[in-house]
């Protein structure tokens, strides 16, 4: 299901890197088995779109019957441009402003709220609505600190504990608590953790606390491997734990629920690559340096998180082995890929592929010293297109001076 090397160059050379790839049917793979993997006949999926918001992934999701998880009201509007409906949308607000808020409420999607005051904001806003609430299930899981979004340091979800100011509240603006939600954090790799998160969830969720639930949504979170000795997780087997706990739940609760997902990460991480030339060798003392084409304002998990992305030399995939920084062209000294790299060799011109960058790359970029975005690029059924072109130097600076006053 990886694209080939053959592929990636030929990619890169008929269209220039620095330059986004993505496998679009590995991206309907992914989507596809976790209904193999949790059977809930109402189970539902909605796509985390932070993680990779480019238009035709989107419509190709849209199209299997996705929905989505979005965080901003440009997020809503760019999901119903690409054909989701108000109802396949919810709108997870962290930090919200009265004028998002009624933005976003003209749009028609349901608010996911976790904070006690935006809850009466709200209220008084909009009294007796529906609404979902986000709760934090107190525990700590995720890839790294900064990914962690639950426990005592998260700024995230209502504590579990405050559930009688939270009846209050919904008492007071007569709303109708339709959806209980939690995201615990972003690659979690044990998915005990994220079973437990669950049941600290469900406890809260009975009938007597909220009779009007549809559904209950356990967030993002599933893990993908970065690293190529790392085992995938066996989400078959959690999946089915799931499905258990959940039907218990719905016994006790008196009705079958919906269960939501809102996977990024799990559905796009490992359909993307990341092109890129190397421009440059240096040789400082016992120190190799890989120079490339492309930095860190186009993908910066490395940077940020310290993140591991695997990366191959597409020239020369058999290449004696030695130890590299890779590195962009950006003016800071951090602005790595990988330090102390053991790497097929590398020469100059050589292509190299930053595997796992379908999720939180593209979608984190910025134009920082004012190299352009990449194109993307999107494979399906063998065949591949540009989903999005780069701009050339005149039109970045064209559409920054269109902004400036
Ligand atoms: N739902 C909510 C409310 C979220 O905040 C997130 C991610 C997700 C779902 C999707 O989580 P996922 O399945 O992708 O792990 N930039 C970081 C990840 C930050 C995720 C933020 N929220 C990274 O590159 O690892």
């Amino acid at each position: 299901m990886h694209l080939s090397n053959e592929f990636l160059l030929q990619c890169a050379k008929r269209y220039g890197t620095p330059i986004y790839v993505y496998n679009g049917d590995l991206i309907l793979q992914r989507y596809r088995e976790l209904f193999e993997f949790i059977p809930w006949p109402k189970l539902r999926v909605l796509y985390a779109m932070k993680a990779n918001y480019n238009p035709a992934i989107l419509t190709l999701l849209g199209e299997q019957g996705a929905g989505i998880d979005a965080v901003s009201p440009a997020e809503i509007v760019l999901a119903l441009k690409c054909g989701y409906q108000e109802n396949q949308i919810l709108f997870t607000a962290n930090n919200l402003t009265a004028r998002e808020m009624h933005v976003a409420h003209a749009l028609g999607v349901l608010f996911n709220i976790d904070t006690l005051s935006t809850i009466d904001r709200f209220g008084r806003i909009f009294p007796g609505s529906d609404l979902c609430l986000r709760f934090n299930p107190n525990v700590v899981a995720g890839d790294n600190a900064k990914v962690q979004t639950a426990g005592e340091a998260s700024k995230f979800g209502i504590l579990l504990s405050e559930l009688s100011t939270v009846k209050n509240l919904v008492k007071t603006h007569d709303l109708r608590i339709v959806g209980l939600h939690i995201h615990t954090g972003s690659g979690i790799k044990n998915p005990r953790k994220s079973l437990k998160a669950m049941q600290n969830l469900l406890e809260i969720a009975t009938p007597e606390n909220f009779p009007d639930l549809q559904f209950i949504d356990f967030g993002g979170g599933l893990a993908v491997p970065y690293h190529p000795e790392e085992e995938r997780i066996d989400y078959a087997s959690f999946g089915k734990n799931i499905a258990a706990l959940f039907g218990t739940f719905c016994e006790n609760y008196g009705r079958e629920l919906g269960l939501y997902l809102e996977p990024g990460k799990y559905i796009v991480a490992e359909s993307g690559y990341l092109l890129m030339e190397v421009t440059s060798l240096k040789n400082n003392q016992e120190r190799r340096f890989a120079n490339t084409d492309s930095g860190f304002p186009h993908l910066i998990r490395p940077v940020l998180y310290d993140a591991y992305h695997h990366i191959v030399n597409l020239s020369n995939p058999h290449g004696s082995l030695r130890t590299y920084d890779i590195c962009g062209n950006i003016c800071e000294s951090g602005d790595c890929f990988a330090s102390g790299r053991s790497m097929p060799k590398i020469r100059e011109e050589d292509i190299l592929a930053v595997q796992n960058a379908g999720a939180y790359c593209y979608s984190m970029g910025g134009l920082y010293n004012l190299r352009a975005m990449p194109a993307e690029i999107l494979t399906l059924n063998g065949k591949e297109r540009m989903v999005r072109r780069s701009s050339s130097e005149e039109e970045l600076v064209e559409s920054i001076l269109a902004e400036c006053l």
